[in-house]
């Protein structure tokens, strides 16, 4: 009786959001997680972090170093990656720590550092760097800044690195958001020019959701390769990025935000347990699979996915989800910042 109570009382939690996304869901889900997930060693394993200065990105640092991974940090501001990696160094003990710098909105930089890290293995991949600004920036390749952050520098990131992922029967994780499920896939609205008012909070989610779409096409193409592709929320954290990008959504809810490490756990636990190790195509909470369209008419259509994958490889001049062969084409003309 009292698990049946207690079980209803979850699934009425849950329901709320607040009460899921917050620290007090994250506590209650913990109460079922099985701490045998994390009993490993990575020693030897070569794991790559975007965003790996600041919030849920040093918390997912941490949390690897403590397993004895190889962490390579990548980060847009050097000097910001180091003073990161020195505090994850004391706190760990771990020196396996490198900062390698990446701005991930910029293709051009995510094609030298590719180049520079495809050379061996690449045991886990995860995408955290994001962003949600407040106006339209074009970035050098002529994309909104949110799309290029959040989709296409981790879509070309995760292709040209994915033989390196391929020898390592790796893992890539998506860092994506709850505000996602606000959006259905929009490949047009995610793509449109500055013909019209923007708004970043819808941008934002667009591309969330976007990134969970990515990671399940990916699965579902390249399965069979050894690659794990997953997704995951980490509900509602404080961190920079809340409060400066959200200021007024910081101010209520700061009491009941979880920690940076609170919500990174669920991409600790995809990158480095057993269990979720060839759970490909998923998208996870609390380390539990999500449904990724508890909304009514969130769900996309089959032309839309293949929309997705269409503009996504113009966009990033190479199709991942195409036979090797056909993998490379013509990409997209550079143009000027402000374009
Ligand atoms: N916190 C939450 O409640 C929450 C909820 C849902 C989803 N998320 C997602 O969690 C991820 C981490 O966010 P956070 O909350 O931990 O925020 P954060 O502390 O501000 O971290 C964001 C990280 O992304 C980096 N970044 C931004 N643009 C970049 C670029 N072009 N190239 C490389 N790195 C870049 C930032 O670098 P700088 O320090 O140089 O700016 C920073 O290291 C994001 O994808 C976010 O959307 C967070």
């Amino acid at each position: 009786m009292r698990s049946i109570l207690s079980g209803l009382l979850d699934t009425v939690l849950d329901a709320s959001v607040v009460f899921s996304f917050d620290r007090n869901g994250y506590r209650r889900h913990a109460r079922r997680f099985d701490p045998k997930d994390l009993d490993v060693d990575l020693s030897g394993k070569t794991v790559l972090v975007t965003g790996a200065n600041s919030g849920i990105g040093k918390a997912t640092v941490r949390g690897l170093a403590l397993f004895g991974a190889r962490v390579v940090m990548l980060c847009r501001n050097e000097a910001r990656g180091r003073e990161a990696a020195d505090e994850v160094g004391a706190q760990t003990g771990s020196r396996a720590l490198e900062v390698v710098s990446l701005d991930v909105s910029d293709l051009g930089d995510v094609r030298r550092v590719a180049a520079a890290l495809s050379g061996e293995p690449v045991d886990v991949l995860v995408h955290n760097a994001g962003v949600l600004p407040d106006r339209r920036v074009t970035t050098l390749d002529g994309l909104e800044l949110t799309l290029a952050t959040n989709l296409v520098g981790p879509y070309l990131l995760t292709s040209l690195l994915l033989p390196a992922l391929e020898r390592a029967r790796g893992r890539v994780v998506h860092v994506s958001s709850g505000g996602m499920y606000t959006q259905r896939l929009d490949v047009a609205g995610l793509f449109r020019g500055g013909d019209e008012p923007f708004d970043g909070v819808v941008q934002y989610a667009r591309t969330k959701r976007a990134l969970v779409v990515l990671s399940e096409l990916l699965a579902e193409r390249l399965a069979g390769n050894g690659v794990t592709f997953s997704a995951m929320h980490p509900g509602w954290a404080d961190t920079p990025a809340v409060r400066t990008a959200l200021p007024r959504f910081h101010a209520v809810t700061k009491a009941i935000l979880r920690t940076p490490s609170e919500g990174a756990d669920t991409v600790v636990w995809l990158a480095a347990s057993q269990v979720a190790g060839g759970q490909s195509g998923f998208f996870w909470f609390d380390r539990a699979k999500a449904a990724t369209t508890p909304v009514p008419r969130t769900g996309e259509t089959g032309e839309e996915r293949a929309a997705l994958r269409a503009a996504l490889a113009e966009a990033a001049g190479l199709d991942l989800a195409a036979p090797t062969a056909a993998r490379t084409g013509p990409g997209r003309k550079r143009r000027t910042r402000g374009s």
